[in-house]
């Protein structure tokens, strides 16, 4: 759906299956399905968690799209529609928009802005398989199939619409969705500044989920770049929230995008200026990767923020660390007699940076 659209912020209750509750894909980073839906099960009790592929889960809600909007830790969220058995070669095409024209869109209109005569649609679609048509022929055939079916749809595109529906191709099963949250709902709205080697909104929400965020909390990420972390722990209570990097435009950068409640300061990781057992939460994501070059130094790196990091930081307390240089960080990890758990491997852009928990001993 594109920006502002008026589906995005309705209010409507929505309520589409005989359960009462719509079946809605939430979109994440592949890898991180399971911690994912453990955390919509903890925040979101009222929601179920039906199903988890790779970078999909499934959940059945009765909610407004604006209570949905409140899940920090999806990039996208949409609407499924149906799912339906599709074939290999180009002639099944032909089915494929038959399938289509078989919604029933009747309940959607409840959810469109009243008063306006036509909605641009545009389809998206992916493919995995040995099919002899392409995504663009499939997401072409599933537009054609729209149009056909709903007077008030005209064609649009991708980056200008109304609606975004979504077709996903797995060998012989489709899934044909729309979407209901906008680039502002997947970026945190368009005032953020992004530096190189930022993480995602959403990875962030998670990696501050796992911390076990708490009202007493005295957070740091030492690593801050343009701050997405601490502004995602911004979103729950804390003693105290500090970030801090080298680059004088990381500091600037997070100073832009969080409130002045977080304390902002430029600073080495590797000798962090806090009182012994100061810090109780460590959230960060390590310099790794080619735009933020570790390079060869990156174990060194690495243990020289760790023996920082033991000296300021509290007893029993927790870190939560993603790099893309694994091995260092573990090497890192031994060498200063750290224990800690991966708790997943993600896959971004044919890069697999890893998820960890490091307890601090009490
Ligand atoms: C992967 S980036 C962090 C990105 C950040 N999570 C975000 O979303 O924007 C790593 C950051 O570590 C910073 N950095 C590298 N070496 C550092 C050091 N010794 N002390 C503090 N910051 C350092 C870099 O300037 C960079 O901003």
């Amino acid at each position: 759906m594109a920006q502002n659209t008026p589906i995005a912020g309705s209010p409507a209750v929505f309520n589409i299956d005989q359960s009462g509750k719509w079946p809605i894909l939430l979109t994440c980073m592949p890898g991180l399905e399971d911690l994912v839906s453990r955390q919509i099960c903890a925040e979101y009790p009222q929601y179920t968690v039906s199903e988890t592929r790779r970078g999909k889960v499934f959940l059945r809600v009765c909610a407004t799209i604006r209570d949905l909007c409140e899940i920090r830790c999806a990039d996208n969220l949409y609407l499924l529609l149906r799912e339906f058995e599709v074939g290999r070669v180009k002639e099944d095409l032909a089915g494929l928009s038959r399938a289509i024209s078989g919604t029933d869109f009747a309940p959607l209109h409840a959810l469109l802005p009243r008063g306006k005569k036509t909605f641009r649609v545009a389809v998206s679609a992916s493919r995995s398989g040995d099919h002899t048509y392409s995504r663009y022929q499939a997401a072409e055939a599933a537009l054609q199939a729209l149009l056909r079916l709903d007077k008030t749809f005209a064609a649009g595109s991708p980056d200008d619409s109304d609606i975004n529906f979504r077709l996903d191709i797995v060998g012989n099963l489709a899934s044909f969705s729309m979407k209901l949250t906008t680039a502002s709902f997947r970026y945190r709205g368009g005032a953020r500044m992004f530096m190189p080697g930022a993480i995602r909104p959403s990875i962030a929400n998670v990696m501050v989920w796992l911390s076990q965020p708490n009202d007493s909390d005295i957070f740091l990420d030492p690593f801050c770049g343009s701050g997405t972390i601490v502004s995602e722990r911004e979103h729950y209570a804390a003693g105290k929230i500090f970030a801090s990097d080298l680059s004088d435009e990381a500091v600037a950068a997070t100073k832009n995008n969080v409130s002045p409640r977080v304390v902002v300061t430029k600073a080495d990781a590797c000798r962090l200026r806090f009182q012994n057992g100061a810090i109780t939460t460590i959230v960060t994501n390590l310099p790794w990767d080619v735009q933020v070059r570790a390079g060869e130094g990156a174990e060194a790196l690495y243990a020289d923020f760790l023996r920082s990091a033991h000296r300021v930081m509290a007893r029993a307390s927790k870190m939560i660390v993603l790099t893309g240089r694994e091995r260092a960080w573990e090497d890192a990890c031994v060498r200063c007699q750290t224990s800690f758990a991966k708790l997943a491997v993600l896959s971004l852009h044919g890069l697999h940076p890893a998820l960890y928990q490091v307890e601090i001993p009490r």
